[in-house]
């Protein structure tokens, strides 16, 4: 175990989840994170990793088994509105395609919408835009209308959308997808700031040189929806023979640490 001396946020006990009865996506899985982790979930395309996220952060429920949270048992019959609420607002999940996140006219209400479904008044919601705005470098983008933006342009404003709440765990699906080397580069500092600032991180990624740099640990599937290992990053990104029996690394990979 690595951080054995921390609390437990979320555990998972034998849970399943399935899209339609045929198809299970997730079987008997078991995992524990605890509170300040740095945790990558890795795994080949259709693994299951959007669909742990997603649980994780409360958007789907497990058909089976037991899932805790923050010391709660998270059910979908026990998710009232209020209940929601204070489990969304500890919670930040960074969608894989920003696309599905943004949904206002423009990127000034898209930030404002979070902080006023709380119950921020205006002026505090304006000063925490101008804030979260000139971390993000995104105050030109204020008044465009974000399904007009770049795609990376898009992923900064759906980060800033989740950081403006200052959720205690930030999850984050294939976050430098769109990105391009600078901005990547930005969000690596950024995640290490937050890191160092105690928050949870948890990332869903193909991004093999984003590893060692956001996480400690590492969750793989493999292509059967199961978790092939749980061990220290630098562990398993010497191991090409797992990495290339799970799918997720081809016979040109070699590991460089
Ligand atoms: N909304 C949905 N309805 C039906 N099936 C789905 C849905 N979302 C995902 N699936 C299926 O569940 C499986 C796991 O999908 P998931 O998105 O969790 O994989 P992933 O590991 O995140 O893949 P990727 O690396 O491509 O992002 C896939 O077979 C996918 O087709
Ligand atoms: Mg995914």
């Amino acid at each position: 175990m690595i951080t054995e001396q921390k609390n437990t946020l979320f555990k998972l006990d034998s849970i399943a989840f399935a899209y339609s009865e045929k198809e299970p996506v997730l079987n008997d899985l078991s995992l524990e994170i605890f509170e300040g982790e740095r945790i990558s979930i890795l795994g080949a395309n259709g693994c299951g990793k959007t669909t742990l996220l997603k649980i994780l952060s409360g958007l789907i429920f497990p058909q089976s088994g037991e899932f805790t949270a923050f010391g709660d048992k998270i059910e979908q019959k026990n998710f009232s509105d209020k209940f929601s609420k204070v489990y969304h607002r500890k919670i930040g999940f960074i969608f894989q395609d920003s696309d599905i996140q943004l949904f206002c006219s423009t990127v000034y209400e898209e930030l404002a919408f979070g902080p006023l479904q709380f119950g921020l008044s205006q002026e505090l919601v304006k000063q925490r835009i101008n804030e979260t705005a000139q971390m993000l470098d995104i105050e030109h983008l204020l008044e465009k209308t974000p399904y007009k933006l770049s795609s990376g342009e898009k992923k900064k404003v759906a980060i800033a959308s989740v950081l403006i709440l200052n959720p205690d765990v930030l999850i984050l699906d294939e976050p430098t997808s769109s990105l391009d080397p600078r901005s990547q580069s930005w969000l690596l500092r950024l995640l290490h700031t937050l890191g160092d600032a105690g928050k949870t991180l948890i990332f869903a990624t193909h991004n093999l040189n984003l590893v060692p740099e956001v996480s400690d640990r590492a969750v793989l599937f493999d292509e059967d929806h199961n978790i092939a290992a749980d061990m220290l990053v630098m562990e398993l990104l010497k191991d090409e023979e797992l990495l290339k029996r799970v799918n997720l690394v081809d016979d040109n990979y070699h590991a460089c640490l």
